[in-house]
């Protein structure tokens, strides 16, 4: 029993190793799958393709996520991603979007919208967390 935990552990390592050195640990892929599962399929897919059951009643299409890294020149744009999912500072610059503003929803979330300075800066890390996850999934289906 140690010794297959061992054996895991150890076959774990090897494959973080062999990944790209950007690539994110299993863990935080796995926070994101089940955070994309909730918040995303609808519009975007299960399997990210653009094409969940609310993508025909938008009239703008949702974007194929696993595309973001072949239309940025193989690269994945880990911050432009996740600015968008957050979406708070691009609100400010182009309006709302199609898109739910994610950072406004999880600060909402996190109970301290419209609170204090203070309670809305001991939220920030749990909302950018939670975003952060996103994006590392979202790098990990890039075809
Ligand atoms: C209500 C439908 C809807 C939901 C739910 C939704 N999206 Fe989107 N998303 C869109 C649409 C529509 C676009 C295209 C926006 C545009 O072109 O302006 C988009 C665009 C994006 C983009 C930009 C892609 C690019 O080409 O740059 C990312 C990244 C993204 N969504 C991630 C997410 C994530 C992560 C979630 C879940 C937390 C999510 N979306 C939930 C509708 C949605």
């Amino acid at each position: 029993m140690l010794k297959s935990f061992g054996f895991h552990l150890a076959a774990a390592a090897a494959a973080c190793a062999m990944a790209a050195p950007s690539f994110a640990q299993t863990g935080e892929v796995a926070a994101g799958a089940a955070e994309y599962k909730i918040a995303c399929y609808q519009c975007h897919g299960e399997a990210g393709k653009g094409d969940g059951p609310m993508a025909a009643l938008l009239t703008v299409k949702p974007a194929d996520l696993t595309q973001l890294a072949k239309k940025n020149d193989g690269k994945f744009p880990f911050l432009q991603v996740f600015q968008t999912i957050d979406g708070r500072a691009v609100i400010k610059a182009h309006g709302e979007g199609p898109m739910p503003i994610w950072g406004e929803r999880y600060m909402a979330q996190s109970g301290a919208a419209g609170a204090e300075p203070y309670r809305t800066w001991t939220a920030e890390p749990f909302v950018r967390a939670r975003i952060l996850e996103l994006t590392y999934y979202l790098q990990s289906i890039q075809e």
